[in-house]
């Protein structure tokens, strides 16, 4: 298994300073513990660059919230996977929930995605998860299921094993309730038995990712659930007392 991964996903939050300053505190904070953990940063693009050469000479890395399928063409307001790893990114949140549910992305869209990035070089983290009527009409599993059959269609086993999965429910996503660690555990088996009956062995290696209200009061709860192999965190990553704690938490798994 790689490291584990930690994404601090700033959503529309901060300009080029905020964003600068913001992550060289973090960048300072984890000078020790840079080996055990994978550490990623994902603001807004328009401190993509400010953030990158923030984080010159650290082992912190830079991703994009979000990009179009295509490298370049009439898509007013899009930005490419091209243009994103031109600006440092090493990885792209693809089909966070926020993209599905305010701005309307299908799992067809979001399956466009994966190819391209990947072709650029860069690691893809993709957010699967139910809303809260999915999860009380026990949809659970075969809506994960579905989001991850889609999403990850037209890749090569090679390439779906290298995917960083994100289970985010999306009730718990900014509200403040955080999954259970029962729950999380349930959702992360299933998609690991999913993965390695999709690409074989190499599913066993996939990191899948929890996110979700994560903070540093319920991180412990989070870090003992064998099956999460990582963190998406936003609005607990907007600043460094709350998320170096977290990532802390995390380096002692
Ligand atoms: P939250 O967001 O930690 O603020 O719930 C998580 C996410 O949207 O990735």
């Amino acid at each position: 298994m790689k490291p584990p991964l930690i994404v601090a996903n700033w959503k529309m939050h901060g300009g080029q300073a905020d964003c600068a300053r913001l992550a060289r505190q973090i960048a300072r904070g984890l000078r020790q513990n840079s080996a055990e953990i994978e550490v990623v940063l994902a603001p807004p693009f328009t401190a993509l660059n400010a953030v990158h050469r923030a984080l010159r000479g650290s082992a912190l890395k830079l991703a994009a919230q979000n990009c179009h399928w295509e490298s370049q063409g009439a898509y007013t307001g899009e930005v490419s996977s091209m243009m994103v790893r031109e600006q440092g990114c090493r990885y792209v949140i693809v089909g966070h929930s926020e993209r599905r549910h305010v701005f309307f992305e299908t799992d067809a869209m979001i399956g466009r995605k994966l190819a391209p990035i990947m072709a650029q070089g860069m690691g893809v983290i993709l957010c699967v998860g139910e809303t809260l009527d999915q999860r009380q009409s026990n949809q659970t599993a075969s809506v994960v299921r579905r989001q991850l059959q889609l999403a990850l269609k037209g890749l090569a086993k090679a390439d779906i094993a290298n995917v960083e999965i994100a289970y985010e429910p999306v009730w718990a996503i900014g509200t403040g309730q955080n999954a259970t660690p029962k729950q999380v555990s349930q959702v992360h088996g299933k998609i690991r038995s999913w993965l390695v009956q999709r690409v074989g062995a190499a599913g066993k290696g996939t990191r899948i990712l929890y996110g979700g209200s994560v903070k540093p009061e319920n991180v412990a709860s989070l870090v003992a659930v064998d099956e999460i192999n990582g963190l998406l965190v936003g609005g607990a990553s907007l600043k460094s007392e709350s998320f170096l704690p977290i990532v802390r938490a995390f380096s002692q798994k």
